[in-house]
């Protein structure tokens, strides 16, 4: 690992990867909800490989404040890195020595969960006496379907629909990212949480909004399409979220607590409720497509990438496939159980990083977090 770095002022390193033999990156994840710890193999110019990864889920403990609470989250990330990370080490059949590099997720996110995973990365390599590489959560999504078993090539469409992002990107490269355009209020993974919570589903919303849509009429209800003829690739999901109100008051389930619940728990009484929520998601969908669909005719690309949380919906990938399909148009995304945070496409986005030269190492022993960092100018 030292011969391929070429230092630089303040104890910073560029890394120049030449060599064919094992580079070994540790990636840890910790911005929201999840704590994701992973192992991959960076050698050489080939796609890194991952060796293990383990993921512990906060849902549980949120679900029963109706959201994510900062400091509860921050906590237990405190308590689950570092048994999360013996457990990759375990599975992966490697030690301590063997790491070249430890990757942090350094933002956007929540402050205290960010410092979590940073305090951790950056002690661990100090005692290691290796580098650490702060990464952007978003790029980690945006390379995550290079770990899938039907890479993309570059260039491409990226489509990112998380629960604080929805943006549609020009790729051209690793760190070669151009905003096509993206939400102006609400992200989409927002509003099908918040549509859900008015419906008197757990958080996060967007999964049970699915399943419950799932037995529902989506033409039952006409809902808005904001920003759809808008003339540009931006997205505005907040008059969703009003409309959904809307619709509930007008069947009497606004603010009803006994009348959702009467409605979850019965399939026939429960009917309007899941029309509701058909519509919801066919209305977040059809947007999501048709702004992917302009984003691929004004760039003249034939690849489009969909990463983010909301990627794992079901009715967004089958009507992604089947307008991808009818265009010559090939769309990819992580496998499903890379979807939601993780720390695998944090160790893959470092790894894709220091091949393309354009990852700076630190070995200093300090670390820094960015809650707030637009993926354009990292
Ligand atoms: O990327 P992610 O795990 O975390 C963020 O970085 O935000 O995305 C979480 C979002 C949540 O809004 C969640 O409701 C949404 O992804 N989501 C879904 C589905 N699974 C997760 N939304 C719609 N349908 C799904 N199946
Ligand atoms: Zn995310």
């Amino acid at each position: 690992m030292q011969g391929l770095c070429q230092k630089i002022p303040r104890r910073t390193y560029t890394c120049v990867m030449s060599s064919d033999s094992a580079l070994c990156i540790l990636g840890i994840e910790s911005s929201c909800d999840e704590t994701g710890v992973a192992l991959v193999d960076a050698r050489g110019q080939g796609v890194p490989h991952l060796l293990a990864h383990a993921l512990h889920s906060q849902i549980d403990m949120h679900q029963a404040y109706g959201g994510v609470v900062p400091e509860l989250a921050s906590r237990d990330h405190i308590r689950r890195v570092v048994p999360l990370a013996r457990q990759v080490m375990a599975e992966a059949g490697r030690r301590l020595a063997d790491v070249d590099v430890v990757a942090y997720t350094r933002g956007p996110g929540l402050a205290g969960a960010l410092l979590v995973g940073a305090g951790v990365a950056c002690s661990l390599a100090a005692a290691l006496g290796k580098p650490t590489l702060g990464v952007h959560h978003l790029e980690g999504h945006l390379l995550s379907p290079f770990l899938s078993a039907d890479p993309p090539t570059f260039p491409f469409v990226a489509l990112l629909v998380s629960g604080g992002h929805t943006q549609l990107m020009r790729v051209d490269g690793v760190g070669r990212y151009t905003l096509l355009g993206e939400t102006v209020d609400d992200a989409a993974g927002e509003a099908f949480d918040k549509s859900a919570k008015l419906m008197g589903l757990p958080y996060p919303g967007g999964p049970h909004l699915a399943r419950l849509a799932e037995g529902g009429d989506a033409l039952a209800f006409e809902l808005p399409r904001p920003m759809l003829h808008s003339g540009n690739l931006d997205f505005s999901f907040a008059g969703l979220k009003t409309a959904v109100r809307t619709q509930l008051q007008k069947l009497d389930l606004l603010d009803n607590r006994e009348g959702l619940a009467r409605a979850l728990a019965d399939a026939a009484q429960g009917k309007p409720l899941a029309d509701l929520a058909a519509a919801t998601q066919a209305a977040i969908v059809e947007v999501l497509v048709k702004k992917s669909l302009a984003a691929l005719k004004a760039t003249g690309f034939k690849r489009l990438v969909v990463a983010g949380g909301v990627e794992a919906n079901q009715l967004l990938r089958e009507q992604l496939d089947r307008a991808g399909a009818r265009r010559g148009i090939r769309v990819h995304y992580p496998e499903l159980h890379l979807c939601t945070d993780n720390g695998a496409m944090i160790a893959l986005a470092a790894g894709m990083r220091l091949q393309s030269g354009l990852a700076t190492l630190s070995h200093e022993p300090v670390f820094d977090v960015q809650p707030r960092w637009d993926l354009v100018a990292a």
